[in-house]
Protein backbone atom coordinates (compact mmCIF):
# COMPACT_ATOMS: atom_id res chain seq x y z
CA UNK A 1 0.00 0.00 0.00
CA UNK A 2 1.17 3.44 -1.12
CA UNK A 3 1.84 5.35 1.84
CA UNK A 4 0.91 8.84 2.94
CA UNK A 5 1.97 12.34 3.76
CA UNK A 6 1.02 12.32 7.08
CA UNK A 7 3.35 9.28 7.97
CA UNK A 8 6.30 11.17 9.46
CA UNK A 9 9.63 10.86 6.68
CA UNK A 10 6.62 8.96 4.69
CA UNK A 11 6.25 9.19 1.03
CA UNK A 12 3.94 10.63 -0.77
CA UNK A 13 2.08 8.52 -3.71
CA UNK A 14 3.28 9.28 -6.90
CA UNK A 15 1.32 11.68 -9.84
CA UNK A 16 1.68 9.27 -11.79
CA UNK A 17 3.72 5.27 -12.57
CA UNK A 18 6.71 6.92 -13.96
CA UNK A 19 7.12 9.82 -11.34
CA UNK A 20 8.81 9.02 -7.79
CA UNK A 21 7.73 10.10 -4.66
CA UNK A 22 8.36 13.31 -2.85
CA UNK A 23 8.87 13.31 0.49
CA UNK A 24 7.09 14.58 3.31
CA UNK A 25 9.00 17.51 5.09
CA UNK A 26 8.29 18.97 1.82
CA UNK A 27 5.62 21.46 3.63
CA UNK A 28 8.24 22.07 6.72
CA UNK A 29 11.08 22.71 4.15
CA UNK A 30 8.19 25.39 2.24
CA UNK A 31 7.37 26.67 5.50
CA UNK A 32 11.30 27.14 7.00
CA UNK A 33 12.05 28.97 4.07
CA UNK A 34 9.08 31.29 3.33
CA UNK A 35 9.54 32.54 7.43
CA UNK A 36 13.51 33.25 6.79
CA UNK A 37 13.61 34.41 3.01
CA UNK A 38 9.99 34.47 2.06
CA UNK A 39 8.32 38.15 1.67
CA UNK A 40 6.90 39.35 4.81
CA UNK A 41 5.88 42.69 5.09
CA UNK A 42 3.33 43.23 2.06
CA UNK A 43 0.69 45.27 3.48
CA UNK A 44 -1.75 42.34 3.26
CA UNK A 45 0.07 40.19 5.81
CA UNK A 46 0.20 40.44 9.43
CA UNK A 47 -3.61 40.77 9.32
CA UNK A 48 -5.97 37.82 9.35
CA UNK A 49 -8.61 40.51 8.84
CA UNK A 50 -10.39 38.34 5.51
CA UNK A 51 -11.73 41.86 4.70
CA UNK A 52 -8.29 42.86 3.88
CA UNK A 53 -6.98 39.35 2.45
CA UNK A 54 -9.92 39.04 0.23
CA UNK A 55 -8.90 42.41 -1.64
CA UNK A 56 -5.54 41.72 -2.05
CA UNK A 57 -6.25 38.20 -3.44
CA UNK A 58 -8.54 39.54 -5.98
CA UNK A 59 -6.42 42.10 -6.67
CA UNK A 60 -3.40 40.29 -7.18
CA UNK A 61 -5.19 38.12 -9.50
CA UNK A 62 -3.04 38.53 -12.66
CA UNK A 63 -1.60 41.92 -11.82
CA UNK A 64 1.87 42.05 -10.25
CA UNK A 65 2.78 42.89 -6.99
CA UNK A 66 4.58 46.20 -7.65
CA UNK A 67 1.69 47.12 -9.55
CA UNK A 68 -1.05 46.49 -6.83
CA UNK A 69 0.60 48.66 -3.65
CA UNK A 70 -0.32 51.73 -4.68
CA UNK A 71 -3.95 50.60 -5.64
CA UNK A 72 -4.56 48.62 -2.46
CA UNK A 73 -3.45 51.58 -0.13
CA UNK A 74 -6.10 53.44 -2.11
CA UNK A 75 -8.90 51.26 -1.95
CA UNK A 76 -8.64 50.70 1.58
CA UNK A 77 -8.15 54.46 2.37
CA UNK A 78 -11.34 54.90 0.75
CA UNK A 79 -13.38 51.38 1.93
CA UNK A 80 -11.40 50.89 5.56
CA UNK A 81 -14.01 48.18 5.54
CA UNK A 82 -16.69 45.70 3.31
CA UNK A 83 -19.49 47.92 4.38
CA UNK A 84 -18.23 50.96 2.81
CA UNK A 85 -17.24 49.02 -0.16
CA UNK A 86 -20.60 47.50 -0.56
CA UNK A 87 -22.08 51.27 -0.11
CA UNK A 88 -20.14 52.76 -2.81
CA UNK A 89 -21.82 53.67 -6.10
CA UNK A 90 -20.57 51.07 -9.38
CA UNK A 91 -18.95 54.43 -11.20
CA UNK A 92 -16.38 55.15 -8.33
CA UNK A 93 -15.61 51.33 -7.61
CA UNK A 94 -15.23 51.09 -11.24
CA UNK A 95 -13.09 54.26 -10.93
CA UNK A 96 -10.77 53.35 -8.03
CA UNK A 97 -10.00 50.26 -10.41
CA UNK A 98 -9.59 52.10 -13.68
CA UNK A 99 -5.89 51.33 -14.39
CA UNK A 100 -5.74 47.79 -12.97
CA UNK A 101 -7.76 45.94 -15.63
CA UNK A 102 -9.53 42.39 -16.31
CA UNK A 103 -12.43 44.79 -14.58
CA UNK A 104 -15.24 41.71 -14.11
CA UNK A 105 -13.11 41.69 -11.07
CA UNK A 106 -14.02 45.45 -10.02
CA UNK A 107 -17.69 44.47 -10.34
CA UNK A 108 -17.53 40.73 -8.92
CA UNK A 109 -15.94 43.21 -6.30
CA UNK A 110 -18.21 45.36 -5.87
CA UNK A 111 -21.07 42.35 -5.69
CA UNK A 112 -19.26 40.26 -3.24
CA UNK A 113 -18.85 43.06 -0.69
CA UNK A 114 -22.74 43.79 -1.05
CA UNK A 115 -23.34 39.73 -0.70
CA UNK A 116 -21.34 39.79 2.64
CA UNK A 117 -23.20 43.15 4.08
CA UNK A 118 -26.80 41.20 2.84
CA UNK A 119 -25.96 37.30 3.19
CA UNK A 120 -23.24 37.34 5.85
CA UNK A 121 -23.82 40.10 8.27
CA UNK A 122 -20.96 41.44 7.56
CA UNK A 123 -18.74 39.15 8.32
CA UNK A 124 -16.98 37.22 5.59
CA UNK A 125 -17.26 33.30 5.92
CA UNK A 126 -14.69 31.57 7.61
CA UNK A 127 -14.00 28.42 5.17
CA UNK A 128 -12.74 27.69 2.00
CA UNK A 129 -16.02 26.07 0.86
CA UNK A 130 -18.57 28.78 1.71
CA UNK A 131 -15.87 31.93 0.69
CA UNK A 132 -16.33 30.06 -2.92
CA UNK A 133 -19.99 30.63 -2.82
CA UNK A 134 -19.17 34.83 -3.25
CA UNK A 135 -19.15 36.25 -6.08
CA UNK A 136 -15.42 36.38 -7.91
CA UNK A 137 -13.68 34.17 -5.39
CA UNK A 138 -12.75 30.79 -6.89
CA UNK A 139 -11.44 27.65 -5.25
CA UNK A 140 -7.67 28.85 -5.27
CA UNK A 141 -8.56 32.16 -4.26
CA UNK A 142 -10.92 30.81 -1.39
CA UNK A 143 -8.33 28.36 -0.08
CA UNK A 144 -5.89 31.45 -0.05
CA UNK A 145 -8.16 33.68 2.42
CA UNK A 146 -9.11 30.80 4.54
CA UNK A 147 -5.52 29.17 5.20
CA UNK A 148 -4.35 33.20 5.69
CA UNK A 149 -7.19 34.27 8.04
CA UNK A 150 -8.50 30.91 9.45
CA UNK A 151 -5.40 28.33 9.35
CA UNK A 152 -7.88 25.86 7.15
CA UNK A 153 -6.31 23.51 5.62
CA UNK A 154 -6.94 23.98 1.75
CA UNK A 155 -4.85 23.93 -0.89
CA UNK A 156 -4.13 26.79 -3.50
CA UNK A 157 -3.18 25.84 -7.02
CA UNK A 158 -2.59 29.45 -9.09
CA UNK A 159 -0.77 29.40 -12.18
CA UNK A 160 3.09 30.19 -10.03
CA UNK A 161 1.61 27.08 -7.74
CA UNK A 162 0.86 24.81 -10.33
CA UNK A 163 4.58 25.42 -11.90
CA UNK A 164 5.90 24.62 -8.32
CA UNK A 165 4.47 21.28 -7.92
CA UNK A 166 4.16 19.99 -11.28
CA UNK A 167 8.00 20.55 -11.18
CA UNK A 168 8.83 19.23 -7.39
CA UNK A 169 6.39 15.97 -8.19
CA UNK A 170 7.53 15.07 -11.86
CA UNK A 171 3.74 15.88 -12.80
CA UNK A 172 3.74 15.34 -16.47
CA UNK A 173 0.13 15.27 -16.79
CA UNK A 174 -1.59 17.64 -19.41
CA UNK A 175 -3.18 19.71 -17.30
CA UNK A 176 -5.78 20.74 -20.07
CA UNK A 177 -7.02 17.73 -19.30
CA UNK A 178 -9.77 18.46 -16.49
CA UNK A 179 -8.66 15.10 -15.02
CA UNK A 180 -5.30 15.81 -14.59
CA UNK A 181 -5.91 19.02 -13.06
CA UNK A 182 -8.02 17.23 -10.54
CA UNK A 183 -5.17 14.99 -9.61
CA UNK A 184 -2.77 18.14 -9.29
CA UNK A 185 -5.44 19.63 -6.61
CA UNK A 186 -5.35 16.06 -4.67
CA UNK A 187 -1.88 16.13 -4.66
CA UNK A 188 -1.48 19.59 -3.63
CA UNK A 189 -3.94 18.82 -1.16
CA UNK A 190 -1.89 15.87 0.36
CA UNK A 191 1.11 18.41 0.17
CA UNK A 192 -0.02 20.56 2.84
CA UNK A 193 1.11 20.90 6.40
CA UNK A 194 -0.54 18.75 9.44
CA UNK A 195 0.33 20.25 12.35
CA UNK A 196 0.12 23.37 14.04
CA UNK A 197 -2.28 24.81 11.22
CA UNK A 198 -2.84 28.00 12.66
CA UNK A 199 0.77 28.91 12.28
CA UNK A 200 1.91 26.77 9.12
CA UNK A 201 -0.73 27.19 6.89
CA UNK A 202 -0.56 30.94 6.14
CA UNK A 203 3.09 30.42 5.97
CA UNK A 204 3.19 27.46 3.86
CA UNK A 205 0.43 29.24 1.66
CA UNK A 206 2.49 32.41 1.12
CA UNK A 207 5.72 30.16 0.93
CA UNK A 208 4.24 28.48 -2.41
CA UNK A 209 3.35 31.68 -3.82
CA UNK A 210 6.84 33.17 -2.89
CA UNK A 211 8.94 30.73 -4.16
CA UNK A 212 6.84 30.87 -7.63
CA UNK A 213 7.01 34.63 -7.94
CA UNK A 214 10.69 34.60 -7.02
CA UNK A 215 12.62 30.89 -7.37
CA UNK A 216 10.87 28.63 -9.36
CA UNK A 217 10.42 30.91 -12.20
CA UNK A 218 8.82 30.18 -15.55
CA UNK A 219 12.19 30.75 -17.76
CA UNK A 220 15.45 30.10 -15.80
CA UNK A 221 14.62 29.12 -12.18
CA UNK A 222 16.96 29.63 -9.64
CA UNK A 223 17.44 25.69 -8.31
CA UNK A 224 20.18 26.61 -6.62
CA UNK A 225 18.13 28.54 -4.12
CA UNK A 226 15.56 26.73 -3.35
CA UNK A 227 14.81 25.04 -0.35
CA UNK A 228 12.74 22.03 -2.11
CA UNK A 229 16.00 21.54 -4.88
CA UNK A 230 16.51 18.08 -3.22
CA UNK A 231 13.00 16.94 -3.06
CA UNK A 232 12.32 18.44 -6.92
CA UNK A 233 11.98 15.53 -9.17
CA UNK A 234 12.05 18.21 -12.49
CA UNK A 235 15.43 19.48 -11.28
CA UNK A 236 17.07 15.53 -10.66
CA UNK A 237 15.36 14.95 -14.19
CA UNK A 238 17.74 17.87 -15.22
CA UNK A 239 14.83 19.78 -16.95
CA UNK A 240 12.29 21.44 -14.73
CA UNK A 241 10.87 24.47 -17.23
CA UNK A 242 9.38 21.37 -18.55
CA UNK A 243 6.66 21.32 -16.04
CA UNK A 244 3.64 22.34 -16.44
CA UNK A 245 2.56 20.19 -19.19
CA UNK A 246 -0.23 21.69 -20.87
CA UNK A 247 -1.10 21.84 -24.59
CA UNK A 248 -3.61 23.80 -25.65
CA UNK A 249 -2.03 27.38 -25.92
CA UNK A 250 -4.26 30.33 -25.82
CA UNK A 251 -4.73 31.96 -29.22
CA UNK A 252 -3.98 35.89 -29.43
CA UNK A 253 -6.63 37.45 -30.89
CA UNK A 254 -6.98 41.25 -32.65
CA UNK A 255 -9.66 43.63 -32.44
CA UNK A 256 -10.03 46.81 -34.38
CA UNK A 257 -11.56 49.43 -32.75
CA UNK A 258 -12.54 53.09 -34.27
CA UNK A 259 -12.69 56.11 -31.58
CA UNK A 260 -14.54 59.21 -31.85
CA UNK A 261 -12.73 61.79 -29.76
CA UNK A 262 -15.39 65.32 -29.44
CA UNK A 263 -14.10 67.88 -27.77
CA UNK A 264 -15.77 71.40 -27.04
CA UNK A 265 -14.04 74.23 -26.66
CA UNK A 266 -14.20 74.30 -22.54
CA UNK A 267 -12.24 71.32 -23.25
CA UNK A 268 -15.04 68.57 -22.30
CA UNK A 269 -14.89 65.16 -23.89
CA UNK A 270 -18.05 62.98 -24.68
CA UNK A 271 -17.75 59.39 -23.01
CA UNK A 272 -20.51 57.14 -22.55
CA UNK A 273 -20.51 54.47 -20.77
CA UNK A 274 -19.84 50.41 -21.98
CA UNK A 275 -22.05 48.41 -22.06
CA UNK A 276 -21.69 45.35 -19.15
CA UNK A 277 -20.24 42.86 -21.63
CA UNK A 278 -17.58 43.00 -24.19
CA UNK A 279 -14.48 45.22 -24.27
CA UNK A 280 -13.89 47.99 -21.30
CA UNK A 281 -17.07 46.67 -19.79
CA UNK A 282 -18.65 49.13 -17.22
CA UNK A 283 -16.33 51.71 -18.01
CA UNK A 284 -16.79 55.43 -19.31
CA UNK A 285 -15.04 55.31 -22.83
CA UNK A 286 -14.91 57.97 -26.32
CA UNK A 287 -17.89 56.43 -28.67
CA UNK A 288 -16.44 52.90 -30.01
CA UNK A 289 -17.11 51.96 -33.73
CA UNK A 290 -15.92 48.69 -34.92
CA UNK A 291 -13.99 50.13 -37.96
CA UNK A 292 -12.99 53.49 -39.78
CA UNK A 293 -15.28 52.37 -42.63
CA UNK A 294 -18.33 51.71 -39.94
CA UNK A 295 -17.58 55.27 -38.14
CA UNK A 296 -17.80 57.17 -41.35
CA UNK A 297 -20.57 55.61 -42.08
CA UNK A 298 -22.44 56.87 -39.20
CA UNK A 299 -21.21 60.41 -39.25
CA UNK A 300 -23.66 62.82 -40.49
CA UNK A 301 -22.87 64.55 -44.31
CA UNK A 302 -22.63 67.93 -42.24
CA UNK A 303 -19.24 66.62 -40.09
CA UNK A 304 -17.90 64.37 -42.89
CA UNK A 305 -15.27 67.02 -43.75
CA UNK A 306 -14.64 68.22 -39.99
CA UNK A 307 -12.88 65.13 -38.77
CA UNK A 308 -9.16 64.10 -38.22
CA UNK A 309 -7.61 61.15 -38.11
CA UNK A 310 -5.57 60.88 -34.96
CA UNK A 311 -1.99 58.19 -35.52
CA UNK A 312 -3.59 54.79 -34.89
CA UNK A 313 -1.69 52.76 -32.33
CA UNK A 314 -1.45 48.90 -30.86
CA UNK A 315 -2.79 48.16 -26.95
CA UNK A 316 -1.35 44.99 -25.97
CA UNK A 317 -3.68 42.99 -23.65
CA UNK A 318 -3.05 39.44 -22.30
CA UNK A 319 -4.98 37.66 -25.04
CA UNK A 320 -6.05 40.50 -27.66
CA UNK A 321 -3.72 43.58 -29.68
CA UNK A 322 -6.07 45.74 -29.58
CA UNK A 323 -5.83 48.04 -32.99
CA UNK A 324 -7.14 51.57 -31.52
CA UNK A 325 -7.85 54.19 -34.45
CA UNK A 326 -8.75 57.55 -33.17
CA UNK A 327 -10.94 60.17 -34.87
CA UNK A 328 -10.75 63.88 -33.25
CA UNK A 329 -13.59 66.64 -33.47
CA UNK A 330 -13.27 70.10 -32.34
CA UNK A 331 -17.55 70.47 -31.28
CA UNK A 332 -18.87 74.08 -30.88
CA UNK A 333 -19.88 74.98 -26.82
CA UNK A 334 -23.70 74.59 -27.13
CA UNK A 335 -23.40 71.61 -29.86
CA UNK A 336 -24.74 68.48 -29.09
CA UNK A 337 -23.54 64.84 -29.93
CA UNK A 338 -25.32 64.05 -33.06
CA UNK A 339 -28.23 61.60 -32.89
CA UNK A 340 -26.26 59.05 -35.35
CA UNK A 341 -23.41 58.74 -33.03
CA UNK A 342 -24.98 58.08 -30.22
CA UNK A 343 -25.62 54.70 -28.46
CA UNK A 344 -29.01 53.53 -27.67
CA UNK A 345 -29.66 53.71 -23.66
CA UNK A 346 -26.36 53.78 -22.62
CA UNK A 347 -25.47 56.75 -19.96
CA UNK A 348 -23.55 59.26 -21.66
CA UNK A 349 -22.35 63.22 -21.16
CA UNK A 350 -19.72 65.71 -22.00
CA UNK A 351 -17.09 65.49 -19.11
CA UNK A 352 -14.69 68.13 -18.10
CA UNK A 353 -10.95 67.11 -17.82
CA UNK A 354 -11.64 67.70 -13.88
CA UNK A 355 -14.37 64.90 -13.91
CA UNK A 356 -12.03 62.35 -15.81
CA UNK A 357 -9.62 61.23 -13.06
CA UNK A 358 -12.84 59.91 -11.07
CA UNK A 359 -14.33 58.12 -13.84
CA UNK A 360 -13.34 54.63 -15.07
CA UNK A 361 -11.57 54.98 -17.89
CA UNK A 362 -9.85 52.46 -19.87
CA UNK A 363 -6.04 53.08 -19.55
CA UNK A 364 -5.46 53.65 -23.49
CA UNK A 365 -8.51 56.49 -23.42
CA UNK A 366 -6.41 58.10 -20.50
CA UNK A 367 -3.06 58.21 -22.17
CA UNK A 368 -4.72 59.30 -25.62
CA UNK A 369 -6.97 61.90 -23.94
CA UNK A 370 -3.49 62.82 -21.72
CA UNK A 371 -2.10 64.44 -25.41
CA UNK A 372 -4.55 66.59 -25.76
CA UNK A 373 -2.79 69.71 -25.87
CA UNK A 374 -0.20 68.06 -28.82
CA UNK A 375 -3.10 68.52 -30.93
CA UNK A 376 -4.44 71.97 -31.76
CA UNK A 377 -7.34 71.30 -32.97
CA UNK A 378 -9.05 69.97 -30.41
CA UNK A 379 -11.61 71.88 -28.76
CA UNK A 380 -10.94 74.95 -30.78
CA UNK A 381 -12.20 75.01 -33.88
CA UNK A 382 -16.26 73.86 -33.97
CA UNK A 383 -17.86 72.54 -36.62
N1 LIG B 1 -0.23 36.67 -5.35
C1 LIG B 1 -1.41 36.19 -4.92
N2 LIG B 1 -1.51 36.27 -3.59
C2 LIG B 1 -0.37 36.83 -3.15
C3 LIG B 1 0.12 37.20 -1.89
N3 LIG B 1 -0.61 36.96 -0.79
N4 LIG B 1 1.33 37.75 -1.80
C4 LIG B 1 2.05 37.97 -2.92
N5 LIG B 1 1.65 37.64 -4.14
C5 LIG B 1 0.44 37.08 -4.26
Amino acid sequence: MMRSASDAGGLLPAANTSQAAVPSSFANEVVRWQQSHGRNSLPWQNTRDPYRVWLSEIMLQQTQVATVLAYYDRFLQRFPAVGELAAASEDEVMSLWSGLGYYSRARNLHRCAQDVMALHHGQFPASAEQLQTLQGIGRSTAAAIASFCFGQRVAILDGNVKRVLTRVLGFSGDLAQAAQERALWSLATELLPHDDLAQTMPRYTQGLMDLGATICTGRQPKCLLCPVQALCRGRAQGSPEQYPVKTRKLKRSAQSISLLWAQRPDGSVWLEKRPATGIWSGLYCLPVFDSDDAFRSLLPEHLAGRVEALPAFVHVLTHKDLHLSPWIAGFQADQPMPEAMLSESRPAAWFSPEAWPALGLPAPIRKLLAQDAAHPSAGRDGF
